[in-house]
């Protein structure tokens, strides 16, 4: 076992995990879709029907995710297997969920990186008609050629190099630098949105919490965004565990990543909320919210260009940190278990993702795709990419958790994983026993009545 961790690569630092394993929770679901599903769920009461899954159930299994990748040091499939044989396919099921996630999430990626040069080089054309400009970039106008390949493609490139470069040289490195520049820039912004005149109504749209507002698809729509966020159920932070020493406290990373994920969420909040309704912009939101919508905000506010151009470069380094965190989990599989060279996996399992993704963005506007897509029969979903987010956010994400958690607290055992998550009692775990409900009973539970709720309560993905 020696041999194959030390062939492995690891987190040289403590911080340097924690960066990373915040830089791959911290993404395009903090910035993109939180501020719009807070929104549309009632503002206050989805906050705190959010804060209560992330306490609850985030917390819970993003532990068990520790746990397992720590103790055994291998990817999601490996790991699971070497702790019970027959239940490797819960390993299988998450890298093939995050597999699905990073098609579109390198598509918004691009997306993110055609803004930044955007308000750089021509902000007046953006201004003169955001929506158009958002719908050209998505391809109402022909062929989506930057919005669907080029920048999808430049976006992925930089993934793919940093990946190549290994765990404390790529993804470390990077993680330590962009991290911390993130925060500063989310929280100059936020400070900036919430002193527009106006901005206050905004602030107590988030602030009100009326507890009428909240229903099963509340719910439904804070865990998958929890999930989501944590980057939970998809074996990403079972991968990125399994490159910590034993040395590390579990427990206290798992609250650290958890509070740093949540605040961003809530900053990114805190942030578009009050700028939308300073403008008085209507919230289109949706997944041009970010994009379309924003320009409208950074269109009316002094030195908006500026802080357009900022916030478009966090949302890129929020989201390559999130990305590079999604092919480590499909990479460290391909290497460990079926023996392919890093750098070639890597550029393979690229052009893999990037083939379907495009997909993603020609269904937005795009109408030659768009149509075939309108033209199947029964269709719930307008557009593809509302499928891939169904897909995976309301479905193979909660039921990845569910499977995790069953398998920690019924099949490898709660006394096992305590025993890991204390470093063989090295550290205290007061809540030990109280986890070990979450894990067996709450958690599965809770999941699965959401899952069936959901399945029951329509189609709302936002
Ligand atoms: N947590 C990331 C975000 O909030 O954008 C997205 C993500 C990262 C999802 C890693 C899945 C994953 F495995």
């Amino acid at each position: 076992m020696a041999a194959s961790i030390e062939n492995r690569g690891q987190f040289g630092s403590k911080l340097g995990f924690i960066l990373s394993a915040a830089g791959s929770a911290v993404g395009l679901g903090n910035i993109w879709k939180f501020p719009g599903k807070a929104y549309n769920c009632g503002g206050g009461a989805f906050l705190i029907t959010y804060i209560l899954m992330v306490a609850l159930i985030g917390t819970t299994v993003m532990l068990a995710e520790f746990v397992i990748g720590r103790k055994t040091q291998k990817n999601a499939i490996g790991a699971i297997r070497e702790l019970n044989a027959k239940y490797s396919w819960v390993g299988g099921l998450g890298i093939l969920t995050g597999f699905i996630i990073l098609c579109y999430y390198c598509q918004v990626g691009g997306w993110t990186i055609k803004y930044i040069i955007a308000y750089i080089t021509e902000s007046a054309t953006v201004y003169a008609d955001p929506t158009a400009y958002f719908l050209d970039m998505l391809g109402v106008n022909g062929f989506p050629l930057e919005g669907a390949i080029i920048y999808p493609l430049i976006f992925l490139g930089l993934t793919s190099f940093i990946i190549s470069r290994g765990v404390a040289d790529g993804i470390e490195k990077l993680s330590k630098f962009l991290m911390p520049l993130l925060f500063v820039l989310l929280i100059g912004l936020m400070i900036r949105a919430c002193t527009l005149p106006g901005a206050s109504e905004g602030v107590a749209y988030m602030l009100h919490f009326d507890p009428s507002t909240i229903n099963g698809n509340t719910f439904l729509v804070a865990l998958g965004q929890a999930f989501f966020s944590l980057s939970l159920g998809m074996g990403v932070m079972i991968t990125y565990a399994s490159y910590l020493s034993k040395d590390e406290n579990l427990i206290t990373n798992t609250g650290v990543v958890c509070v740093l994920d949540t605040s961003v969420a809530l900053f990114a909040g805190f942030m578009i909320i009050p700028a939308v309704f300073a403008t008085g912009i209507d919230p289109g939101m949706g997944g041009g919210f970010a994009f379309a919508t924003l320009a409208g905000v950074f269109m009316s506010i002094p030195g908006g260009t500026i802080f357009g151009l900022l916030f478009y470069a966090l949302l890129f380094f929020a989201a390559i940190t999130s990305s590079i965190s999604i092919l480590e989990g499909t990479v460290a599989y391909l290497v460990e278990e079926k023996g392919m060279e890093r750098k070639k996996t890597v550029v393979w399992a690229s052009i893999i993702i990037f083939a379907i993704g495009i997909f993603y963005t020609l269904s937005q506007a795009f109408l030659p795709i768009k149509g075939i897509w309108w033209s199947m029969e029964g269709l719930q979903f307008p557009i593809f990419g509302d499928f891939m987010e169904y897909l995976t956010d309301r479905l193979l994400l909660p039921f990845g958790a569910f499977f995790t958690t069953v398998f920690v607290g019924w099949i490898w055992g709660t006394d096992n994983a305590i025993k890991e998550a204390t470093s063989d009692g090295k550290y205290k775990f007061a809540l030990a026993p109280a986890w070990a409900i979450l894990v067996k009973f709450v958690a599965p539970a809770a999941i699965l009545c959401i899952i069936i709720a959901g399945l029951f309560l329509g189609m709302s993905i936002s």
